[in-house]
């Protein structure tokens, strides 16, 4: 049995979950609950990034403490992934007294390893409001190409990469007042002097966990090349704090009034939050975070943050005595309609507004899956494509086997299903070929070639319907020296059936339970797959999918644009 922690990307405080989180959260939960499924020791933890400028602005602008904020934002973000089935062993908050011991302990460790310099530095300062200003939050000309309106970090123009102090007639965003430069002092990270371990880290072929042969690579392929860039030349020094006001953790040690980046203290969240679980669990943290560990760890992550978590992260891990992740998965983004995600344009969809438009989770779940692959592209949610897919795939074909079948077994046979377990032409024919995808299809899951797996699942699924369509079981029916041949048949599609639930389980879990209902089997797990048994009796048969229609589906985007 193998020991594995998953985490996804802890989503801020400041915001709500939207559609292009949940493709993360679908992407992780679909493989926590496969690696379950396999019989494997599996946890999947998260929490709320609940620091930062953002949310302590946000605080002040809602005039609430910043406490009482992420108090109500965690459970909003909790009831909003909890409603996609998104099933975290533990969700913690950033904000907990385990992150902020932790987060104390992995600087001292850093300090003590000779990792932290202290400089001072000069900054844009506000002199308004009395603060520093986050380049997010400084406007004025790009120093390259001259376009006005660019924010302190880069330029939307030409690209252009500079640090705040060199844009051309700053503004405060705050204030509108012309910022004046100040300087303070910081702690920074100190990257240079890992440049050897990282390259080595970052491009290393691992022992593959999943049990095959061949040694599988760290990172993705173009993963590995955007850290070849970053890679070839020096590694800067790391800001890693930040001046009052600031809503985060205390510097340890220092005097005046500094505070963690929440960049410092947020993946430490992944250790506070699994170190939460362990008190409820009873697992050892050690035994997971220790040095030596012999667990696996793994962080799905979107691409645009693969330099925290392939740089900084492994560096800090490195150097403060812990184990390093095992593997780190990065993701596209997603556009709605072939378009990046906007607010004006009602694409910007908050899992809110999809869960109450009635719209089923899992055919979320479903379309998400059908298009992930184990590469960084974007992902296009095409309203008219997943109502297409959903339609066909899961109503169309897998749904419609036990539609098909069931009242022909519940009417005449009483539910019961046929001797024939493990034997017999329907075995052969429908049942054998399904036990037999399970290696290929586990293979995909594992290396989350998603999409690949459900094309199988669905090729099957057709296979059963052909099945149907030429052994006609409502010929049959009317026949009565072929009550055996019509028993048979059906019995054969339904334990096909039964066994491409265990398939689609991680992906479409509540379709599972539903199916498992009528099934009276409880959620078929993967390990110890097996046909039902002869004489198995199944449930009465309701619905277990309805269709969609276009409208519902387009009413995602108009709701959206109706409250911009
Ligand atoms: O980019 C983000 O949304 C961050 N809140 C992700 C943090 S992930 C981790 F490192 F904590
Ligand atoms: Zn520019």
């Amino acid at each position: 049995m193998r020991r594995i922690l998953l985490t996804s990307a802890l989503p801020y405080a400041n915001g709500d979950i939207h559609l292009g989180y949940l493709l993360e959260a679908v992407q992780t939960d679909i493989w926590a609950r496969f690696q379950k499924s396999r019989g494997h020791e599996c946890h999947y933890v998260c929490a709320d990034d609940a620091h930062g400028t953002p949310v302590m602005l946000r605080a002040e602008a809602e005039g609430v403490s910043a406490e009482d904020l992420i108090a109500r934002m965690r459970g909003e973000h909790l009831r909003d992934l909890s409603a996609f089935g998104i099933a975290f062993d533990h969700y913690g908050s950033t904000h907990s007294p385990e992150n902020r011991e932790l987060s104390a302990e992995m600087f001292r460790k850093l300090r003590a390893a000779g990792r932290i310099a202290e400089r001072e530095i000069e900054q844009l300062f506000d002199p308004e409001r009395g603060m520093f200003l986050p380049d997010r939050y400084v406007r004025g000309e790009c120093p390259r190409c001259g376009a006005a309106g660019q924010f302190g970090d880069s330029c939307e123009k030409c690209g252009g990469v500079y640090a705040a102090a060199e844009l051309k007639n700053p503004v405060s965003v705050f204030s509108g007042a012309a910022p004046v430069r100040r300087s303070s002092r910081h702690y920074f990270l100190r990257l240079a002097a890992d440049g050897d371990f990282l390259r080595e880290w970052v491009f290393e072929n691992i022992a593959d966990p999943g049990g095959g042969e061949k040694t599988i690579p760290r990172l993705q392929k173009e993963a590995a090349n955007k850290l070849r860039e970053w890679l070839s030349g020096e590694l800067r020094d790391w800001d890693i704090s930040r001046d009052a006001p600031y809503f985060g953790f205390r510097v340890p040690d220092c005097e005046e009034e500094k505070y963690l980046y929440v960049w410092l203290d947020a993946p430490v969240g992944y250790m506070a939050s699994f170190m939460q679980l362990c008190a409820r669990g009873g697992m050892s943290f050690e035994d997971f975070w220790g040095e030596n560990s012999a667990a696996e760890l793994y962080h799905f992550i979107g691409k645009d943050i693969l330099y925290f978590h392939a740089l900084f992260w492994p560096a800090m891990l490195k150097n403060s005595g812990r184990r390093l992740p095992t593997r780190v998965f990065a993701h596209g983004f997603l556009t709605v309609n072939g378009e990046k995600m906007s607010k004006s344009r009602g694409t910007f969809i908050t899992a809110r507004r999809y869960a109450e438009s009635g719209l089923p989770a899992d055919a979320l779940r479903y379309y998400y899956a059908a298009k992930l692959g184990d590469g960084i592209d974007d992902i296009d949610l095409n309203l008219g494509d997943f109502v297409l897919k959903y339609n066909g795939d899961l109503v169309g074909k897998f749904v419609n086997i036990a539609s098909r079948v069931s009242r022909f077994l519940l009417e005449d046979f009483g539910g019961e299903l046929d001797g024939e377990a493990q034997s017999g032409e329907g075995f052969s024919a429908v049942v054998a070929p399904i036990l037999a995808l399970s290696d290929s299809l586990a293979r995909d899951y594992e290396s989350r070639r998603y999409h690949s797996a459900m094309r199988s699942v669905m090729r099957a699924a057709d296979s059963i319907n052909g099945y149907l369509d030429e052994k006609a079981p409502w010929v049959m029916r009317k026949d009565k020296t072929k009550r055996a041949q019509l028993h048979q048949t059906c019995s054969a599609a339904l334990r096909g059936f039964h066994l491409l639930t265990a398939y689609l389980l991680p992906v479409t879990p509540q379709l599972a339970d539903d199916a498992a209902k009528f099934l009276q089997c409880g959620p078929p797990q993967w390990a110890g797959l097996s046909p039902l048994p002869a004489g198995h009796r199944v449930g009465e048969y309701r619905h277990l999918l309805r269709r969609m229609q276009n409208e519902n589906a387009r009413a995602l985007i108009q709701a959206e644009e109706s409250c911009a």
